[in-house]
């Protein structure tokens, strides 16, 4: 059974949709928390010679990689990768693009779950009244840890992850244009007007018991600081922040575009995105939790508190900088709003590709997919929250969210710069285009960013991957395996073997059940069905 296909309905609908799913908890929480704990200013040049050779190639790349796809509407990785490369392998290759994105669904809903709940404890004023970092940080430890009833009592966090998994599948079953475009629409500019105003409330704060301005804040992160550019880790510490930032590895923003046709533009459309997108990191992001954690830690006590935990930057220190605000609430909820709509935005994204899979090898129903994917992202959540003592969480966080982005994207490189070769994928990328890409890229593109990328998976596989494989440390806050803990690193790796097997076999089974000739490859698609929406030229 054929479905009619999806579409965006309009341009700018597309480029909200796009930087939605790019600007998340990445940009808010994980930023901060990453600059500040790599020393700020030397974060920040390995930060943007990684912006510049992995994050905007590869972000043409896979908008490359997924209109190819559309061509034979094949909205997900393992179709996409063998409409380049017309081997058997191909498609068994794409299940890391089935599996990546399924697992950082299933924790990021947690994590935004979390986003929820403060927003509410912030209005309700709940956290009031702790006032030192030892009692907040208990007050997140008690949300975060269940059994821990010392603040909260057992049940509260699974009602926000309900809450917050439900509205994700919600939007996604209703379609690309109804749901996520439209939610798009309306939750970016929300998140933009909040992130703004935080950003201007937090310069105005005043110097804290420190003697430290905000403005030293900025200063942290933005002046250059060339001591710490010898450590491997900060280097890898920055990639693996481009990847996530832009999303890019994970197989949601080949999805998106799988959607358009050779007539809609994809180079400037990539490249927009990555802008917004990085405009949202460094500008906002970089504005809000830093200068306020500095003015009130100063620069070594920021550092300290973003150590102690990925996210405590932005759940520990903020709620105690909205504690001496004049309303205080108003801009606590702000924040924490303006984190579950980036968080939702991109949660939506997730689900995706793999309902492209369902719909266009089973011919499921959009809703029904949707529905299914949710109930597993709910039972694997709650895993996550069961056991989030036991780094849980930060395990699928390090295989899926980290480096698997890497791997992926090494394996996108190859397939389309080198298989389908340099000048199609050129070729490709300028159908339709409103501007042409500096010729220079075409360089970076086929050689310098497979390298770059090369040397980083064979450094942090021998640096952090085989260690972490070997129990030689753990991965969650802190660097090591809680007591008792083994067990469940054990777990959480053998549920991604898993999830890998069972999608491996679903590949199988739908190659077989639509007679695809892996040599001969998929039949095009009438190309009037693809693209933006007809008649929606003027909202271009
Ligand atoms: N880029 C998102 C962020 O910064 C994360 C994300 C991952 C989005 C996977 C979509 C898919 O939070």
């Amino acid at each position: 059974m054929q479905q009619s296909n999806e579409a965006w309905g309009s341009r700018v609908g597309l480029i909200l949709a796009m930087a939605g799913n790019a600007v998340g908890l990445g940009n808010f929480l994980r930023f901060p928390g990453q600059a500040a704990a790599n020393g700020g200013g030397s974060f920040m040049i390995p930060y943007f010679i990684a912006f510049l050779l992995l994050g905007i190639p590869l972000m043409w790349i896979e908008w490359g990689i997924g209109r190819n796809g559309g061509r034979y509407r094949k909205g997900h990785i393992p179709g996409m990768f063998a409409a380049i490369w017309k081997h058997p392998a191909a498609k068994y290759i794409g299940v890391i693009g089935m599996v990546i994105p399924l697992v950082v669904l299933c924790y990021y809903t947690v994590l935004m779950s979390w986003t929820l709940a403060f927003t509410w404890f912030s209005i309700t004023g709940d956290y009031w009244g702790l006032t030192t970092q030892q009692e907040m940080q208990q007050y997140l430890r008690s949300y975060q840890v269940i059994g821990d009833g010392s603040v909260h009592d057992f049940w509260v966090p699974f009602v926000f992850f309900f809450l917050s998994l439900g509205s994700t599948i919600w939007v996604l079953s209703r379609g690309i244009s109804a749901g996520i475009e439209k939610l798009a629409k309306i939750g970016m500019p929300i998140l933009f007007i909040f992130a703004l105003i935080l950003a201007i409330r937090v310069m105005f704060l005043g110097s804290g018991e420190n003697g430290v301005s905000p403005i030293q804040g900025l200063e942290f992160i933005y002046k250059p600081d060339l001591s710490r550019m010898g450590e491997p880790g900060v280097w890898l510490a920055a990639a693996g922040q481009i990847f996530f930032t832009l999303s890019i590895g994970m197989g949601t923003l080949q999805t998106y575009a799988s959607y358009l046709s050779k007539k809609d533009d994809i180079a400037l459309s990539g490249i927009a995105t990555a802008a917004t997108n990085e405009t949202a990191e460094v500008v906002l992001g970089g504005s809000i939790a830093i200068p306020a954690a500095v003015a009130f830690f100063g620069v070594s006590g920021a550092m300290a508190v973003a150590q102690s935990g990925s996210f405590n930057i932005g759940f520990v220190s903020m709620p105690l900088v909205f504690q001496g605000m004049p309303f205080g609430q108003m801009f606590g909820a702000m924040w924490f709003g303006l984190l579950f709509f980036a968080g939702i935005t991109s949660s939506v994204a997730m689900a995706t590709p793999i309902v492209a899979f369902y719909r266009e090898e089973f011919g499921y129903k959009r809703e029904t997919v949707s529905w299914i994917v949710g109930f597993v992202a709910l039972c694997f959540g709650l895993l996550s929250i069961f056991w989030f003592q036991y780094g849980f969480l930060w395990e699928w966080d390090y295989w899926a969210g980290t480096f698997g982005l890497a791997v992926m994207a090494f394996i996108e490189v190859v397939l389309f710069m080198w298989v389908f070769k340099p000048e199609n994928a050129w070729h490709s990328l300028h159908q339709g285009a409103d501007i042409r890409i500096p010729g220079i890229y075409k360089f970076v593109m086929t050689y310098v960013t497979p390298l770059y990328l090369g040397i980083i998976l064979v450094w942090w596989g021998v640096k952090e991957a085989i260690p972490f494989l070997r129990l030689e440390g753990g991965i969650g806050a802190g660097g090591a395996i809680p007591e008792g803990g083994e067990i469940y690193v054990h777990i959480s790796r053998l549920l991604i073997v898993a999830i890998m097997v069972f999608f491996l076999v679903m590949i199988r089974i739908a190659w077989k059940r639509n007679r695809y000739d892996d040599r001969v490859g998929f039949v095009e698609v009438e190309d009037t069905e693809l693209g933006l929406a007809p008649g929606m030229e003027g909202a271009r």
